[in-house]
């Protein structure tokens, strides 16, 4: 079937962190093959994996130095094929990691080929995301290369059809092992304004954001490859706005399937970008959802996302990781799955996993928090205030092991993990969640069902109501004949509405508190069918 994405649930798994069969403390392919019957149950269709290709691990996999190989410490070529084979045998689907915007300046095109990167004689005034000048000099070469992330991360030349074709080879090579689709790491940087001009303030995402030839690259790369086989693609696309994405998405452009986008993780952020800590204002959260609702219904398509591997954890963040963590954990869950898209649920979301605290830099692994921790430290930043962003922002809050059970480092490993346990496993764990009928994974579950069984949930247009009120979150998907209406206590307050007709579908609470209104306790998430 075309489109059979659309009704699917993706599962991120960030492959270091999931499950460690060999006891090395760092998560590997076997461990996956022991989870995917969990899984299964969860009723998750595809599963994405983070690279797992070889890689000297400056940023943990997203630095490739050899695409056709699997990383040491994650298992080898066979354990692959068997993962892909587990996974097909029980009906679901591979997703890959594709990172081409840049490579590992170990790859062997880094020294091979002479216009593989951005190379000059002098660099210009961008600075990377990963804190610090976006160039590196190079003695071999004595000139400077381009690098938008680390300094092991330099960008690929996408000018150079020469790397364009070695990229399609690459990709057809996997889709021919049998994988089902790609996740496309910043895939909206490929193409860069040539000139490279200097830049106000050093950003120069407005050079190589959806830059000048993006729109033909996606397309040339799907008709050389995605064309030819029944596959999903996913574009991770910081800086794309609603516009863009109707271009990225509708099918009649031949690109890519559904996007990222960031614009809803951005709504914390102060001006001076995600270590600027500001609190959400739930109404700008409704409005930014309701315009990329609007802007891709028969148009294109949504990604549905809270939480993956460089985002802090979504019941720490939006909802509330103390008393209500599991009213909230459940509301968020459905709110973001009774929207128009296809829901993606990352690694322990399922079971409300939370951010982490830890008590020194040192215990933090992530290369962009350590580059900004310094950084700041340099330009006279307590180390308080630092902290403080972490704990809200960092990316190794969604990258602490796996939580399967209340065992020593959570069940995740017999050794000592690559990063530290959350310590709060010993309550929140898989094994605690399975037991427990009213978990937050069933809570999962039934939505994923729910999916299945109502088409509303796929097809309905999104319409957002009391869209004025600070603190609910509610909306309706609309169907000729069917009706969905969705109500969403974003707060630990109660708040009263007219009570809708309809039966339940799915609610976090055991019942209604209502008499003739509908009164919204603490977190509180509902939803009613109407035919
Ligand atoms: C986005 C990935 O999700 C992130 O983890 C990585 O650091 C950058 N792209 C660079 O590849």
């Amino acid at each position: 079937m075309t489109d059979w994405w659309k009704k699917a649930c993706v599962y991120q798994i960030y492959p270091r962190s999931f499950m460690d069969s060999n006891g090395d403390g760092i998560g590997d392919l076997e461990g996956i093959i022991q989870k995917l019957d969990y899984l299964k149950k969860l009723g998750v269709d595809i599963i994405w994996l983070s690279p797992i290709y070889d890689s000297p691990n400056d940023d943990n996999g997203y630095d490739i130095r050899d695409y056709y190989s699997i990383m040491h410490e994650f298992g080898t070529m066979d354990d692959f094929d068997s993962l892909l084979n587990e996974i097909h045998q029980r009906d679901m689907k591979l997703m890959m990691d594709l990172v081409v915007n840049h490579t590992s300046d170990e790859h062997e095109w880094f020294r091979k080929y002479d216009d593989f990167y951005y190379w000059r004689d002098q660099p210009n005034n961008w600075k990377s995301i990963f804190s610090g000048p976006a160039w590196t000099y190079d003695k071999v070469r004595d000139q400077y290369y381009l690098h938008i992330f680390s300094k092991k991360q330099p960008d690929l030349n996408w000018e150079n059809h020469k790397v364009r074709e070695k990229v399609y080879e690459m990709m057809r090579w996997w889709l021919d092992q049998g994988v089902d689709g790609f996740r496309m790491d910043v895939i909206n940087f490929i193409s860069k304004e040539p000139s490279l001009p200097d830049a106000p303030d050093g950003d120069g995402s407005p050079y190589f954001m959806n830059g000048p030839r993006i729109h033909e690259f996606l397309r040339e790369m799907n008709d050389e490859v995605l064309s030819n086989y029944d596959c999903v693609t996913v574009g991770e696309m910081p800086g794309a706005t609603p516009e863009d994405a109707m271009i990225y998405t509708n099918p009649k452009n031949r690109e890519v399937n559904m996007i990222f986008t960031f614009e809803h993780m951005d709504l914390d952020s102060g001006s001076n970008g995600k270590w600027d800590l500001k609190p959400l204002n739930l109404i700008d959260l409704k409005e930014n959802l309701e315009k990329w609702q609007h802007a891709l219904y028969k148009n294109g398509w949504n990604s549905l996302y809270w939480n993956n591997h460089d985002q802090p954890r979504i019941v720490s963040r939006f909802g509330d990781d103390g008393k209500y963590r599991v009213e909230s954990a459940k509301m968020l869950a459905t709110c973001l799955h009774m929207m128009q898209g296809t829901p993606y649920v990352y690694q322990g979301e399922e079971i409300g996993m939370t951010n982490v605290a830890f008590d020194s830099i040192n215990r933090y692994q992530d290369i962009e928090t350590l580059n900004m921790y310094h950084e700041k430290k340099s330009e006279g930043w307590s180390h308080n205030s630092i902290m403080k962003s972490i704990y809200a922002k960092g990316r190794d809050n969604a990258r602490t092991p796996m939580q399967w059970s209340d065992a020593s480092n959570s069940g995740f490993t017999t050794g000592r993990p690559w990063i530290d346990v959350n310590p709060n496993y010993k309550t929140i764990n898989v094994e605690q969640a399975l037991q427990d009928s009213n978990s937050i994974f069933y809570h999962y579950q039934s939505l994923i069902k729910l999916r299945k069984t109502y088409n509303i949930i796929t097809t309905g247009k999104f319409k957002l109501i009391h869209r004025h009120h600070p603190n609910v979150f509610a909306f309706e998907r609309i169907d000729e004949h069917e009706k969905l209406i969705v109500y969403c206590n974003f707060s630990d307050s109660t708040h009263t509405f007219d009570l809708p007709n309809g039966e339940i579908l799915i609610h976090n609470y055991h019942q209604l508190d209502s008499n003739q209104e509908l009164n919204l306790r603490p977190w509180e998430a509902v939803v009613f069918y109407q035919n």
